[in-house]
């Protein structure tokens, strides 16, 4: 008996510490709040001895000792108005997102700098982490330094993700972010969800597929690519996946072993604020409310008479108003209670007890620290899954959702009061990080856990789907429904040609 427990003990303590590795992550493609969202656990590994190098196009602020940075791939921040990017419906967001995917790498992947890269033989790695939204060669980069890889999705993942990995996406009740419905649909919206599946399960194989691959082709030729298996074959092949996400700010629904949930690796454990914040915060009895549309949506480049309903509606309140915002023009005279600034310590303000809601964009990391601080929202969705994002709040009953293009001042101030002055709201936000808080490890430490796994096992191909062997004929069932059908369809006729026998010999 001793002896086993300490040979147990011994086995567990030598499977769980891992030697420091060499670990690339590469995803170019300049989207920042999905390299953002992962910067947090490339740090730890840092931190933790492992060497990290990131081909992205968000380097570090600040530098940091094991981490290096390789990039930008963009040679000036092309500023994009955010106005250009709203009004899609179910289908045009599913092509824009492929399209976005490959306009976006052939600029990355054509850069110099990149080019030195994927040329470049002097490094090797045990691990590579990718992104695949919309540029799903990188999956070559396993192929490349013969490592395993380990998919970073930066939200719930999607039909285009999870089809190569298995992963079931039942269109009656997973909601795709594109359909803008929960996991509640009423029959229009299962019909929708089912065709932005189809076209991302199949469609996209013949109008998207062939354009990635040659991206990959063209871009991807480093020593050894031509004993490349297909892209498929790669995809299929992923060690595993983090999520960004949730089921406290997204939906309840099945993964496979290799498919994990991170979501919140960015939430610190709150900072003490600036003197002049605090002050602000403390003294406000009536409460105070944080408004904070992200990183991409600048206020000024908002239509001048919605900005104006924001302002005035907040400027009536008797809460103070800070706001995330840098007024372009200096005219305007803002009411008393509103603070403005051109960033604030979001986290740390959310902790204050006196913040009694939140008026965002629906951004997943803005909801994530919004519920793992217990804030009622409002939101005013913009683009991406916002719209998504804000519908599942409503569903779950923390938050509003106001729609921009409709916005009234009546509109925009009846959320408010409605949100303020309903309890409901605070107390599904409380019940909401509570169940958000209580899980066996932090999401960042659980993200850690994961990577160094699949470095202790040199890939986790154990963890995959056992049905990647299948087509979907077999993994469908088709080829059995269609023999069962033949077989009833035989059996009913021969019984209706013996019947029809009989009757005829009487006859
Ligand atoms: C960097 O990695 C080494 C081991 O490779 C480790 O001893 C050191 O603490 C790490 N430095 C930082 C700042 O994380
Ligand atoms: C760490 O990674 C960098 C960049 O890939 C590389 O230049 C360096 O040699 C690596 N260090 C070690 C100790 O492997
Ligand atoms: C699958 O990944 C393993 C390493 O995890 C690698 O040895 C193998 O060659 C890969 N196969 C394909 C088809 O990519």
């Amino acid at each position: 008996m001793l002896p086993s427990v300490i040979f147990c003990s011994v086995l567990c303590i030598a499977t769980t510490i891992t030697r420091a590795a060499n670990i690339l992550v590469f995803m170019p493609l300049p989207i920042k709040s999905h390299v953002r969202g992962f910067q947090p656990l490339f740090q730890e590994l840092s931190n933790r001895g492992h060497n990290v190098t990131v081909v992205s196009s968000f380097p570090l602020d600040h530098p940091v000792a094991n981490y290096t940075d390789i990039g930008p791939f963009i040679d000036k921040t092309r500023a994009r108005n955010v106005m250009d990017l709203v009004r899609m419906n179910f289908i045009t967001s599913v092509q824009l997102k492929w399209r976005i995917g490959i306009q976006l790498s052939e600029m990355v992947m054509s850069h110099r700098n990149m080019k030195q890269f994927v040329q470049s033989n002097s490094n090797s790695y045990d691990l590579v982490m990718v992104e695949t939204f919309g540029q799903e060669y990188a999956v070559a980069m396993g192929h490349k330094f013969n490592a395993p890889v380990i998919n970073l999705a930066p939200a719930m993942i999607w039909t285009s993700i999870s089809k190569w990995l298995h992963v079931p996406s039942t269109f009656s009740y997973i909601p795709d972010a594109c359909t803008q419905s929960t996991s509640d649909m009423g029959f229009v919206e299962r019909l929708k969800n089912t065709i932005t599946g189809l076209m991302q399960s199949y469609v996209e194989n013949y109008l998207y597929l062939p354009k990635t691959k040659e991206v990959m082709n063209t871009y991807l030729k480093y020593k050894g690519w031509e004993s490349r298996p297909p892209l498929e074959h790669m995809l299929n092949n992923v060690s595993l996946t983090l999520v960004n996400s949730h089921n406290a700010i997204g939906i309840s629904r099945p993964y496979l072993p290799g498919i994990i949930e991170v979501g919140g690796m960015h939430i610190k454990d709150p900072k003490p604020l600036p003197r002049n914040l605090q002050t602000f915060l403390d003294a406000a009895r009536q409460g105070v409310i944080f408004f904070s549309f992200g990183t991409l949506v600048n206020l000024n480049d908002l239509p001048k008479e919605k900005l104006k309903i924001f302002i005035s509606v907040l400027g009536r309140l008797k809460q103070k108003i800070i706001i995330k915002w840098t007024p372009d023009d200096s005219n305007i005279k803002l009411p008393q209670n509103i603070m403005t600034g051109s960033w604030f310590p979001q986290r740390d303000i959310l902790a204050h007890p006196n913040v009694i809601l939140f008026i965002t964009h629906g951004g997943l990391h803005s909801l994530e620290e919004t519920v793992c601080n217990a804030k009622p929202v409002v939101g005013v969705p913009f683009f991406a899954e916002q719209n998504f994002n804000m519908k599942i709040v409503e569903e779950k009953g923390y938050g509003k959702l106001v729609n921009f293009f409709e916005i009234t001042e009546e509109s925009f101030g009846n959320a408010i009061e409605e949100v303020l002055s309903n309890v409901m709201f605070k107390e599904k936000a409380i019940i909401q990080s509570q169940v958000y808080k209580d899980q066996p490890m932090k999401p960042l430490d659980r993200a850690v856990y994961w990577v160094e796994y699949v470095i202790r096992h040199g890939g986790a191909g154990h963890l995959k789907s056992d049905s990647i062997g299948l087509n979907d004929f077999q993994y469908f069932l088709f080829d059995i429904l269609f023999i069962l059908f033949l077989y009833i369809g035989l059996i009913s006729w021969s019984c209706y040609f013996i019947y029809a026998k009989i009757m005829f010999k009487n006859v």
